[in-house]
């Protein structure tokens, strides 16, 4: 997908802030390496001259010899004052030693006197905190995941270097590489080269295949970071019986979200709803979406969401986002989006305040976003949501998925004695479908695992039969809870679209 038109490039966006004469310039990452190559970047395009200062070699200049007796931080504020004329100076981890007041004063005064020259004090570190009277002179500068052109010349460069170092064979024309880069966005630049380095190292080679590989060695990082989880496209619409209309309106929007759509002028969809009766598969078909459209699934884990300290879980969901946002197109999967967004108004508690907060982080997101993720939420119980979310232009659409009709019935049979390695022929189906009024999917699903128990003990094969005993022998949710079923329904009938 191209980057959106007249959108500022992080180098420009931090060439702007430079050039504006901001004196301190925060960056919370832990991305040194990629920082120092966008000052030194700009610093050729201003031609500015970039020093770097660390607590272990001093100040120097970029790619120079250190000036002696800088590591001492107040030291090093000293030489900056007397260099004189534009300058860049980046301080690494330098925020803990504003903790000293003396510091602090030092570099308050140093930033006053910039603003009269294009000098910039840029402070880089992995957990920013700056003591009040700095914070104001300071303007926050976010690096975010590298952007695909990024990525891009840097797998370009990686595979060269790899050619030439290791005597690796490369078979990757542009096109692939690009696509290598895609495979590995929602990395940061170093943890995107390393296991580039590693997957094509350990086949040998660089060919097509790898970037499978990739995709794998992505999903394992994510989900060691536990907030959003790259689950590989297992199931499509064939693994779904009914919901035509859900399939329909997806399958319309399909191509939406590829260069040819947009181009033409189709508005990119941005997410969906789904919510009604428990296990009727809505789960089931809110991850098919990824399979069906061809495009990486990615699950964000609501319940890892919170955290106990202030502000940490809104910072993780901005940091989710942010990472879907890189990996677009992607369909992003919230499942039970009510379990991490509930209405906050039902509790005066801490949580309420907390999933407040949550919710407001994902609705700026859901408002501002800019297109290539689809997210697909399912929910069990809608009235838990609250009002906000609902509003029209949130979801493109929400749908209800009700108890499935005698033919879809049918279709589950149909479809679940074949995943079991049965041929759906040898049954009556049409006799099933109508001995299973008010069951759902997932209920269906089960009276054939254990009619396939009941056979096996039997000594006989799996028979229309045994499902009649089954099926008759189950009380169906719709049965037990009626009243909650109807409750849904009735919710639904004004809010939601049949889903089938
Ligand atoms: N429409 C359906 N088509 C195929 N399988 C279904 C369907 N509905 C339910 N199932 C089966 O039941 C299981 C549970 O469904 P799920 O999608 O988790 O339900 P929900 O999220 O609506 O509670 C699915 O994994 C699938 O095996
Ligand atoms: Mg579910």
């Amino acid at each position: 997908m191209s980057p959106v038109q007249g959108k500022l490039n992080k180098r420009d966006e931090l060439r702007l802030l430079v050039n504006s004469r901001h004196p301190v310039i925060t960056i919370e990452t832990t991305e040194e390496e990629r920082v120092e190559q966008l000052l030194f970047q700009i610093g050729t395009e201003l031609d500015v001259p970039v020093y770097t200062w660390s607590v272990t070699k001093g100040l120097a200049r970029f790619h120079g010899e250190p000036l002696y007796h800088t590591d001492d931080p107040s030291q090093a504020l000293a030489n900056i004052s007397i260099i004189n004329g534009d300058a860049i100076f980046l301080l690494k981890d330098f925020a803990r030693y504003c903790e000293n007041d003396k510091i602090c004063r030092r570099l308050r005064e140093l930033g006053e006197n910039f603003r009269t020259a294009r000098r910039s004090i840029v402070i880089t570190g992995a957990n920013m905190v700056l003591p009040p009277d700095l914070e104001g002179d300071a303007v926050p500068f976010v690096l975010g995941l590298p952007e695909l052109e990024e990525l891009f010349s840097g797998v370009r460069q990686t595979l060269a270097d790899l050619n030439r170092d290791n005597h690796v064979p490369i078979s990757l024309d542009p096109m692939s590489m690009q696509q290598a880069a895609q495979a590995l966005a929602g990395l940061t630049k170093e943890e995107a080269l390393r296991t580039l380095r590693l997957c094509v190292l350990s086949r040998g080679k660089a060919d097509p295949a790898v970037i499978e590989d990739l995709l794998e060695a992505k999903r394992n990082i994510l989900r060691g970071e536990g907030l959003l989880e790259t689950v590989r496209r297992d199931s499509s619409f064939s693994d779904v019986a009914g919901l035509a209309r859900l399939k329909d309106w997806l399958g319309k929007r399909k191509s939406a979200l590829t260069a040819e759509g947009i181009k033409f002028g189709l508005v990119p969809p941005k997410g969906i709803l789904i919510t009604g009766v428990q296990g009727c598969g809505k789960s089931l078909a809110a991850k098919a979406v990824a399979g069906e459209w061809g495009f990486e699934l990615a699950r964000l884990d609501a319940g890892a969401l919170y955290d106990k300290y202030v502000g940490e879980s809104e910072k993780k969901l901005r940091k989710g986002l942010e990472l879907a946002q890189k990996m677009a197109p992607v369909v992003l999967w919230i499942d039970e989006i009510e379990k991490a967004f509930a209405s906050a108004s039902s509790g005066g508690d801490a949580d309420a305040g907390l999933s407040q907060r949550l919710l407001a982080t994902l609705l700026t997101w859901m408002q501002d976003r800019e297109s290539g993720v689809f997210l697909t939420a399912t929910s069990n119980n809608i009235s838990a949501l609250p009002p906000e979310m609902l509003r029209k232009g949130r979801f493109d659409e929400i749908f209800f998925v009700d108890l499935p009709k005698a033919k879809v019935r049918e279709a589950l049979f149909a479809l679940h004695l074949k995943k079991r390695g049965r041929d759906s022929v040898e049954f009556d189906l049409v006799k099933l479908a109508a001995s299973s009024e008010g069951f759902s999917g997932a209920e269906i699903e089960q009276s054939i695992i254990s009619g396939l128990y009941s056979a096996f003990a039997l000594k006989k094969p799996l028979s229309t039969e045994i499902l009649l005993a089954e099926l008759l022998a189950t009380q169906p949710l719709s049965v037990t809870r009626a009243e909650d079923v109807a409750a849904i329904r009735e919710w639904a009938r004004t809010r939601a679209v049949p889903a089938d």
